[in-house]
């Protein structure tokens, strides 16, 4: 029950609308009347100052630059837990006991493996196409595979194993394939993010071997991507979802989403950015001007959000970690040199400070994924797989909320208003 309201007077007829107030004194006014009590709706385009729900999952502060899933800030899980506690952490809503821990990484090595009869889509895939296309796609496909009804918690908990474990393994896969090589299977006796680095770089003639301090480097990267409450991806999961769509199909739909250069695609433009200034020489101070120019659509890679109106809190992170994981990899990339003063032109231009645009998660995130050997048209995969604990507990929590229905906003009509059919033979040519 309510016990603050927000007074609305419309037509000289006062409404008072109930104030809900999250756990961190968020405050929401709950508009779920409006229309039917007086025939208005609310109109806000891209969803800037609308609620879509209630969650448990992430909680974020843009303004003070704050990011916690299950109430735990990311700057200690970043340094203290690995990306498949994390993950277990975001679906289960808690960190597992060390038993826990142990039984989920069983079932991740059990859900490891992808059908082979797979093997033949990706074949079949131009040699050309965006790792992201194919694993939309191939995600979508797992249903054909795993048709099984979802019906309980632990057909759930089964299905989310198996998503993350196989997605990892599909875009490992993705990557041989379109090279034309041999695939690397996932072994039993490495962990979730030495496996993956090691189906992608393995091969006969040239064994690899996991560096520790990549692979920590993978856990990091994955944990800063792990969720962010209510993206655009992971409204698409949650829209198509709301239409009870399979799971497959919802988190394909989120990776279509995510593929976009304004959001999850905007790591590979960040790198495909800050190269052609390396190449071209081009001035900081010039790039920073052409990116504010109005009549110019070129924007700064990697810096403003929709919710961030400070330094991104995923981007301090990936800076630190770039700069102790590159000199240990005796990396020495003149891009990220690039990016440092491309962020502290654009830092001490009032055109960013006064529209608090700041570099968010893909600003750095591509230094370190080139350091590791991560193919540029591969960092959105990388992103995609790093969402996926976030889309499948807010797919689930979505799902389970008796207070959501299928979601399907209204609209403000602008078009013509009602007009007479004409006969073809009475339009004039
Ligand atoms: C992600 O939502 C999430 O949580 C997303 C994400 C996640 O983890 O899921 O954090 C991941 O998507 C990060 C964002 C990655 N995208 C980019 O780096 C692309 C570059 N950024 C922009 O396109 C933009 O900042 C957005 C899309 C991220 C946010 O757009 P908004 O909030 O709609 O901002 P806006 O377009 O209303 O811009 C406000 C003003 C505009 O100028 P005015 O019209 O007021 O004069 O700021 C300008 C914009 O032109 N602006 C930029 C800019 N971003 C905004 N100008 C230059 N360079 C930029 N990057």
């Amino acid at each position: 029950m309510a016990t603050e309201y927000a007074k609305l007077i419309i037509d000289g007829k006062e409404l008072q609308l109930p104030v809900i107030t999250g756990t961190e004194g968020e405050k929401a006014i709950d508009i779920r009347s409006l229309r039917q009590t007086t025939g208005f709706i609310t109109y806000d385009p891209g969803f800037g100052n609308t609620g879509s729900c209630k969650s448990d999952i992430t909680f974020m502060d843009g303004e003070k630059g704050i990011l916690r899933h299950r109430g735990i800030p990311i700057e200690e899980l970043a340094e203290q837990s690995t990306f498949v506690e994390t993950a277990y952490l975001i679906i289960n809503g808690k960190l597992p006991s060390r038993q826990e821990l142990i039984t989920n990484s069983i079932l991740l090595n059990d859900q490891s493996m992808v059908h082979e009869d797979m093997q033949i889509f990706y074949q079949n895939f131009p040699r050309l196409s965006h790792p992201m296309g194919i694993l939309s796609a191939m995600v979508n496909a797992l249903r054909s595979f795993y048709p099984e009804l979802m019906q309980t918690d632990e057909d759930f908990q089964k299905v989310a194993i198996r998503l993350l474990s196989k997605v990892r393994t599909m875009a490992a896969m993705s990557y041989k394939i379109s090279r034309g090589h041999k695939v690397i299977y996932p072994r039993a006796d490495y962990t979730y993010c030495a496996n993956f680095l090691n189906m992608m770089f393995d091969s006969p003639v040239n064994p690899y071997n996991p560096d520790d301090d990549v692979v920590a480097a993978l856990n990091t990267f994955w944990i800063l991507h792990a969720d962010h409450e209510q993206n655009c991806s992971t409204m698409a999961v949650k829209t198509v979802g709301s239409a009870k769509a399979n799971i497959y199909a919802s988190i394909s739909a989120g990776i279509s989403a995510l593929w976009g250069t304004l959001h999850g695609g905007a790591n590979q433009k960040v790198i495909e950015m800050l190269t052609e200034i390396h190449n071209s020489g081009a001035s900081i101070k010039d790039v920073v001007e052409r990116a504010k120019r109005k009549d110019n659509p070129v924007r700064l890679m990697g810096f403003g959000h929709r919710v961030y109106k400070t330094y991104d809190p995923r981007a301090k992170i990936m800076k630190k970690v770039c700069d102790k994981v590159l000199p240990k990899l005796k990396v020495d990339d003149p891009l990220l040199d690039i990016a440092k003063q491309l962020e502290e032109a654009a830092l001490s231009d009032s055109y960013f400070i006064d529209k608090n645009l700041y570099p968010n998660v893909d600003f750095y995130s591509g230094i370190l994924l080139r350091a590791i050997g991560i193919p540029t048209n591969m960092f959105t995969v990388m992103f995609a797989i790093g969402r996926l604990p976030g889309w499948i507990a807010q797919w689930k929590e979505n799902n389970d909320d008796p207070e959501q229905k299928i979601i399907r906003p209204r609209q403000i009509y602008m078009g013509e208003t009602v007009t007479p059919y004409v006969p073809l033979s009475k339009r004039l040519e």
